[in-house]
Order: C-alpha cells, then structure tokens, then sequence
C-alpha cells in the first residue's frame, strides 16, 4: 500500500502561526513558493564565529577535517534492550577516532547517548514491567557500562528525555514552523514499528515484511503533522553535487543520490497515538516523532549542564559536527531528512556523515529486533577491551559489513596482539634485562645511525596517519601491524642473543639492536593506542613511562628518536594474554577429557619465552 497524503504537498504547504493559534484548529495556507535559508549551510560562518570547513581544506581526497574543533557523534541507541555487539561497533569505531584526533592536538567533542522516546520504547518497557521512566534509565545506564568496560572516552551522554534536550527539540520545531515547513494532514502507510518508520511498499519483502527486521509492517492511518521535505529537493541535490564528501564512504553517495532522485516525499513528524515522547508544541495530543526528536540530540548534547539551554547557545558550543557516525540502515535519516531539517531552521551542515556495515552473523544484520545478538558485556569480560576493540577494526572493512566467528577472532588477536606486538616486546625486554641491566645504553636516534628499519617505520607511520585520516581504521591497524613485523624479521635477523654472546664489538651492536626494536615497539604504542588503549599504556609503562607521561603523547610522538639512552626498562611482563581455545589445551595436554569439547576460550598469560627461544 502506498504512503497517501490527503492533502497533496503542493497545494497543502500550510503557515501558521506557531504563537497564536494551536497548530490543529487553523485552516491551511497556500504556499507555493518557499524560503531557503539565506545563510549557506556549509562553508559558512558558524554561531560560534569559526569558518565552517566543510570542503575548505583540500589537501586530502577523502580525510575528515574538523578544523581546531572536531565533534563527532555515534547514533543515539534505542533503549528497547541492553546493547549488543552491533550497537558497540560504532562507539568502538567512534572512540578511535575520536582518539586519534586528540592525538593530532583537536579539541574533540565525541557526543554519544541514548534514544529514548517512542512506540518501540514504550512497548518494551511494557513487556518487561516497567514504565517507560524506569525503563529507560536502566537500559540507557547499561550503555553507560559497556562504554566503561570497553574503554570509550566520549566527551557528552546525552538522553532524549533530558528536560534539556527536549527544550531544544521544541525550539527547533517552532523555528522549522515558523520557516513554513510544517503542516497537518492524514497519512495511510505501512509501518514498521522496528525501524519506527513508514515504508514504501515497493521496498518491502513478501508480506509486507521489512528487509531489515524481517517482520510485517502494519497499516496506520494518522492525522500527523508533516515536515516538508520535498521543498529541499533541489538544495540537496546541489550540496550532495557540490560537496560529494558530504556522504562516505562514496559508494553510499550514489545510494543518496538515487533516493533524492527518485522524489521526496513530506514525512510525518508526529505521533497521534504514542504518548511517550515529546509534546507537539501547541498540540499535547499528538507527540514528536521520534527521528524529528533524536536527531536534535547531536545539537543539545553540546549544551552544558547548570547554563542556560537554548538552540544559539548549543549551536555556539560546536554545531556543526564534524562526523556523524550511523550505520547504513539509518543513512536516509542522516543524509537526506536530517540536512533538510537543518536548512529548514536556518543551520549549518554537518561537515561529514559516515555510513559503516553491519556485523552479520549467518549473512544477516544481528540486532536486537531479530534476537541474533553477540554479547559484547561477555565477550569484553571474556577477552579484555583491546581485544574486541582490535579485533571488529582491523577485521571489518570500515564501510562494508563482517561477520563474526570465535575461531577467528582468537586467531587474530593472538596472532597480532600476543605475537607480533607483545611477543617481541617481552623477547627484547628479556634480553635486555639479562644483558643491559635493563637500561638502554644509547639514544634510540644514535643507536638507528644508518639502519633502514628506521625509514621503513616512519614511511608505514605515515601510512597508519593517512589511513586514521580517511577513516579506513582497518587499514590504519594494518600499518600498525607491519611496524610490529618489521620489528620481528630485524630481530630474527640481527639475532642480538647470539650477538650477545660473541662479546666486545659484537654485544654493543646487540645493545643498540634492542634500543632500536624497543623504540619501535615505542611507535607502535603511539601509533595503535587509539585502537587498542589499554594495551599501548602497558607498553608504554613498561618502556619506563608514567601514566601522566603516556596521558600526554601526541601524534608526533611517533616520529623516531624518543627512548634516550641511560632510560630505564620495566621488568618484561606479557602486555597482551595469549587466548587459548579449551580444545587446543586438551590436545596440548593430550589427555582424554570426560564430557563435551565446548571450544570455549580461556586466556592464557603468556610465557615469556626463554633467551634460548629468542
Ligand atoms: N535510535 C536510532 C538512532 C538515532 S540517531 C539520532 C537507532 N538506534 S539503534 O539502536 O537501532 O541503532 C544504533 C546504531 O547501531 C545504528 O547506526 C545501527 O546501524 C547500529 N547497529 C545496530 N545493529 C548493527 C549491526 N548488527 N552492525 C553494525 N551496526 C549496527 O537507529
């Protein structure tokens, strides 16, 4: 069934007045022509008097550039369930970024929170017992504890039904009103209430079942109040032509483009029949669509707590973001309604909206709605923050989606993490200790005098940054990684326990051949610690730093040259567990076991190997 309008856009664009009547008793306006918004949206002075820097900068392709102020947003999640691993994978991916921005001397806002108004909402709230208030504050705080446990560093929490927040949606709504682009008017369509969202019937699947959550949409017919999006039509199809980075990764552009292309069509900003949720100005019967009400969270999460709230003075404390990071199935919401309603209330663009995959499991979207989630709560507990963190960014191409399998994962992180990173650490400290009394006897810059590994780590140092930049986090990882193998074949080659032991000339190479892997391993504490904290600052201290010291690195503190002779080491302790599957220990063991091979994981502390080994 298609969505109808009965009263068609053209002739139906009513103004009212948002001040003086109730937006449900007065007649319709004609309106046919309409006003955009004479600031430009991008490239423009923002409230807080920065350039906008959309598009300014040109130097790279495809890099995300906020200028001295970089906001960046994860989506605002749905407290209808705890998260899942889906829902951490873009907090993980935002927090890197978010990481690695500092690390290049940004003032970073990283702006996450929780969606909590709507039908979907309220029914689970329903379904558990609870009221909608209770509800939302244990599952929003759920959040809260897996941002903990995984190590995310975000700068504001916002929730939709912060007092706050909702003073600024109803801000916003009265400026889009006033600007003409509200309207009353009956709607018929097919809903799914999963994606809270009516749909077209030509994107359903048989039985008018919604692709993405796999359950039939149901028939609605409401009286709703409805934002004028086809008025922007033509705007957006100029800012997607002018600034084609609007949209990443560029592949998704074209999906925008075709969406556009196609015809906008008005939507519905309010709910006749939900109550929780936020009031239509003017009208108390009828509430805030949910999508109209979360995306004003980008905005409001700016806003300081104790201050006076209001949309100039939130807009002055960032707006506009720099990157919103979404997941594909939310990309509509960000690249078409959400630009449209900005320019309608007359505020500048985000500077960037990034659509990532999905994480599958058997090929579809795991996700609360179809039940088919990875625990991430178990699987951090299990296996530690910088695991998981490591393992969905270096394992999924960022963009496209990836599927998850134990067997994998384990097999990943010990082969980089324990391995190539930690491995080499614990070898070198090793004899360092046995033969160095664990001090560096040269300045790391000395002791790389004319060796070409030092080259090779800056040039893949360099790859590491361009690839943060453009936001290919899997590959950044991968640079990161081919400094720790590097690291390995120079040992392997130089083999400095045999230098060792030759004595005289022979052992002072060995000496500086440890100076140089240990300043490498130095890099790549730097290089990967926005993707795996935890695990740069246990190098880190055992290289001989203090947490403050560690707290203050910045990207330049890649560049080569930062051990300095005469700096004393840590005692070798394995930074990075070994994962070991119960069922490679059993046949280690090689005993017979009663019971199941379950092929659960266990971690294992590492064994630093003898000097021997090494
Ligand atoms: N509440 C809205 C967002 C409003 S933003 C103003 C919403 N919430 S959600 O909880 O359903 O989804 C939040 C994000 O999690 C989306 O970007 C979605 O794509 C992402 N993911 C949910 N499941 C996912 C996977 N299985 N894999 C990767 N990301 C997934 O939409």
């Amino acid at each position: 069934m298609a969505a109808r309008i009965n009263t068609s856009l053209h002739n139906a664009l009513s103004l009212l007045n948002p001040f003086n009547t109730p937006l449900n008793t007065k007649p319709f306006t004609c309106r046919n022509s309409f006003r955009f918004s004479k600031k430009l949206p991008f490239d423009s002075q923002s409230s807080s008097g920065k350039r906008a820097l959309y598009c300014t900068s040109s130097s790279q392709e495809t890099g995300v550039d906020g200028g001295e102020t970089f906001v960046l947003t994860t989506p605002l999640y749905y407290v209808n369930a705890p998260p899942h691993m889906g829902s951490a994978y873009t907090t993980i991916a935002a927090d890197s970024i978010a990481r690695f921005q500092r690390l290049l001397g940004k003032k970073v806002i990283f702006i996450t929170g929780t969606d909590e108004h709507g039908e979907k909402i309220a029914t689970s709230a329903a379904a558990n017992g609870r009221n909608p208030p209770e509800h939302c504050d244990l599952i929003s705080q759920s959040y809260r504890t897996l941002w903990k446990d995984l190590d995310i560093a975000y700068d504001k929490f916002i929730r939709t039904t912060d007092p706050k927040h909702e003073a600024i949606v109803k801000e916003f709504y009265a400026r889009v009103f006033a600007n003409g682009d509200i309207y009353r008017a009956d709607y018929e369509g097919l809903y799914c209430v999963n994606c809270e969202e009516y749909k077209d019937e030509k994107e359903l699947l048989e039985n008018n079942c919604c692709p993405v959550h796999q359950m039939p949409c149901v028939a609605r017919k409401e009286d709703n109040y409805f934002f004028a999006l086809s008025k922007y039509q033509k705007p957006l199809e100029e800012i997607l032509s002018q600034n084609p980075r609007f949209v990443q990764p560029s592949y998704r552009l074209n999906e925008v483009q075709s969406w556009i292309k196609s015809g906008l069509r008005d939507f519905s900003i309010s709910r006749a029949l939900v109550d929780w949720g936020i009031p239509v100005p003017d009208d108390d019967k009828q509430t805030i669509y949910v999508w109209f009400d979360a995306l004003l969270g980008y905005i409001s999460a700016l806003t300081e707590d104790n201050k006076q709230q209001n949309l100039e003075t939130a807009v002055s404390l960032g707006w506009p973001a720099s990157l919103h990071l979404i997941g594909k199935d939310i990309l509509r919401f960000h690249a078409v309604y959400w630009p449209a309603m900005l320019m309608s209330a007359g505020l500048n663009l985000p500077k960037m909206v990034f659509g990532h995959g999905f994480l599958t499991k058997d090929g579809m979207k795991m996700g609360k709605s179809l039940g088919n989630t990875l625990e991430p709560f178990e699987l951090v507990q299990k296996f530690g923050p910088d695991a998981v963190r490591y393992f969905f960014l270096r394992e999924v191409e960022f963009g496209n989606d990836g599927d998850y399998s134990e067997d994998r994962f384990i097999k990943i992180v010990n082969a980089h993490l324990a391995n190539t990173i930690g491995n080499l650490l614990n070898r070198t400290l090793g004899l360092l200790k046995k033969n160095c009394e664990s001090t560096l006897v040269v300045d790391s810059t000395i002791a790389a005098e004319g060796v070409p590994l030092k080259d090779t780590v800056e040039k893949l140092v360099e790859k590491a940054r361009t690839n943060y930049e453009n936001l290919s986090l899997s590959s950044a990882c991968e640079a990161v990684l081919e400094i720790g193998n590097a690291g390995n074949t120079y040992m392997d080659q130089r083999a400095p326990w045999f230098l060792f032991k030759q004595g005289g000339v022979s052992a002072e190479e060995a000496a500086k051949d440890l100076v140089i892997i240990l300043e490498v391993m130095r890099v790549i504490a730097v290089a990967l610690s926005p993707v795996a904290p935890c695990l740069s600052l246990r190098i880190y201290s055992q290289l001989g730093y203090s947490h403050d010291q560690f707290n203050s690195i910045t990207w330049s503190d890649t560049k080569w040259g930062g051990l300095k002779g005469g700096q004393v080491m840590e005692q070798a302790n394995p930074v990075f567990a070994r994962i070991e599957l119960n069922s490679e220990k059993e046949e280690a063991e090689k005993k017979p076991k009663v019971g199941k091979k379950t092929g659960k994981a266990k971690v294992k502390v590492e064994q630093t190997p003898t000097i021997a080994e090494a």
